[in-house]
């Protein structure tokens, strides 16, 4: 089987990894990569968003299934390019098609989506230019703080919690006013829950579905949530507070729900759905929705399926599916970031990455690195994955913290926390 993944980030990486690991596989080719996934398959400079020349370069090489890593393709639609070319449409693309991306590409359609399932969910109202009055007043009818949301894909900065009224109605109108163009044109004004973020993961075709091992993960920059969101600077799997008790209420109230409602909406969607959740004294609400793997859950997410992962996705669409068991191994993993001095502001590229090769015990996932010659280095934000086994969260955090002080570029930061609240 041969498969191509796109995309660049730690999370190609860990998938690209699980997938050669299987013993159908004959070809991988990662799309554009990094200098980790040119040791896994081979890199192909191919532009993400270029679905003519994916769809090329696919039928060449004989592609048989496509792994989509980030939202943009996803939610510019290649799922229905493919479906919608005869020459294309018997490649299998992993990810929802651009109605079931809806779910991440729009607040609102997630939100409405939720309602129309009874999925439990914050209470919100939706607002536009011309409703500018109506979200004032229900802002001044809720306390603080106040979650204010861009309706549309803002890279990961639309989302704002305000402590004071005269703030959120102040960043309010700036939203409704282009602050993040098309994206705020509708804000989502969201009831403020007080409780513990978790990530779920389901693989689906639609109908049936399997759910992959829990994740935490570690958002903002610094020790102690503290400072500026990052995509994410550390995760862990399984999560200690979410038991088996509490998986079960999430299958009940919020899994099937959601693949109910996509068959109710007719929706077509062979993929990852990621539920970004939050436990509110004990009872799981979504926060949002996401169509694709997280990062940097994946790099402990696949560290922890058991199974052969690659004939399960094969099998997406068939009866075989429900056949293929997904066995979670019982170790826990922990990931920790590596990051570029400055992210997730202003940062510096091309910094030379050394003593990768002194670790031990740890997978070393590549996100933002590149190979120049005969060096290896930094060419983004988030930079390494150091991923780790342990028999349980603390050891396994250890592992990866030993392993993280080890690797060395100038300006590297991480977060020295990862797992501290569990
Ligand atoms: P989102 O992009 O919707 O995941 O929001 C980004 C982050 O904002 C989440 O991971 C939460 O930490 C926080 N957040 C979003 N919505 C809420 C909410 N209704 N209550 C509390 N925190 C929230
Ligand atoms: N780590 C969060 C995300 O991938 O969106």
């Amino acid at each position: 089987m041969n498969v191509l993944i796109l995309g660049s980030g730690g999370r190609e990486h860990a998938l690209s990894w699980k997938i050669a690991q299987s013993p159908i596989l004959d070809n991988i080719y990662i799309a554009p990569g990094n200098a980790g996934t040119q040791d896994i398959g081979q890199n192909i400079p191919l532009d993400i968003l270029d679905f003519d020349a994916i769809a090329d370069f696919s039928i060449n090489e004989q592609i048989d299934i496509i792994i989509v890593g980030p939202e943009a393709p996803l939610v510019a639609g290649i799922f229905d390019y493919f479906q919608d070319r005869e020459d294309t449409k018997h490649i299998k693309v992993i990810g929802p098609s651009l109605e079931g991306s809806k779910l991440e590409g729009s607040k609102s359609y997630g939100k409405v989506f939720m309602m129309e399932n009874d999925i439990p969910t914050a209470a919100y109202g939706e607002f536009t230019s011309q409703t500018l009055d109506g979200g004032i007043a229900h802002l001044r009818a809720h306390k603080a703080p106040y979650v204010l949301k861009a309706d549309g894909l803002a890279a990961g900065k639309g989302v704002l919690i305000l402590d004071s009224i005269e703030e959120a109605e102040q960043e309010l109108k700036e939203m409704l006013s282009g602050k993040f163009g098309d994206a705020s044109s509708t804000v989502v004004i969201e009831e403020f829950l007080d409780g513990i973020e978790f990530s779920v993961f389901v693989l689906t075709d639609g109908t049936r579905y399997k759910v992959l091992p829990v994740a935490k993960d570690y958002k903002r920059i610094g020790e102690g949530d503290t400072g500026l969101n990052t995509g994410g600077m550390g995760a862990v799997s399984p999560v200690p507070f979410v038991d088996d008790a509490m998986m079960k209420k999430v299958e009940e109230r919020i899994i099937k729900p959601t693949i109910s409602g996509l068959q109710k909406r007719d929706i077509a969607y062979t993929g990852f759905v990621f539920i970004g959740l939050i436990s509110v004294e004990g009872e799981p609400k979504v926060i949002e929705y996401n169509c694709r793997m997280g990062d940097p859950e994946t790099e402990v997410v696949m560290p922890r399926i058991d199974s052969d992962f690659l004939p399960i996705i094969a099998a997406l669409g068939t009866d075989e599916f429900d056949d293929l068991p997904l066995d979670h191994d019982p170790r826990s993993c922990a990931a920790v970031m590596l990051v570029s001095g400055g992210y997730p502001e202003a940062y510096e590229k091309g910094k030379s990455i050394t003593a990768i090769e002194k670790v031990e015990d740890s997978i070393v996932f590549h996100a933002g690195t590149k190979q120049v010659g005969e060096e290896i280095v930094t060419n983004g934000g988030r930079v390494i994955a150091v991923s780790s086994y342990g028999d349980d969260t603390t050891e396994a955090v250890a592992i990866s913290m030993k392993n993280a002080a080890i690797i060395t570029f100038d300006k590297k930061n991480y977060r020295k926390d990862i797992g501290f609240d569990l």
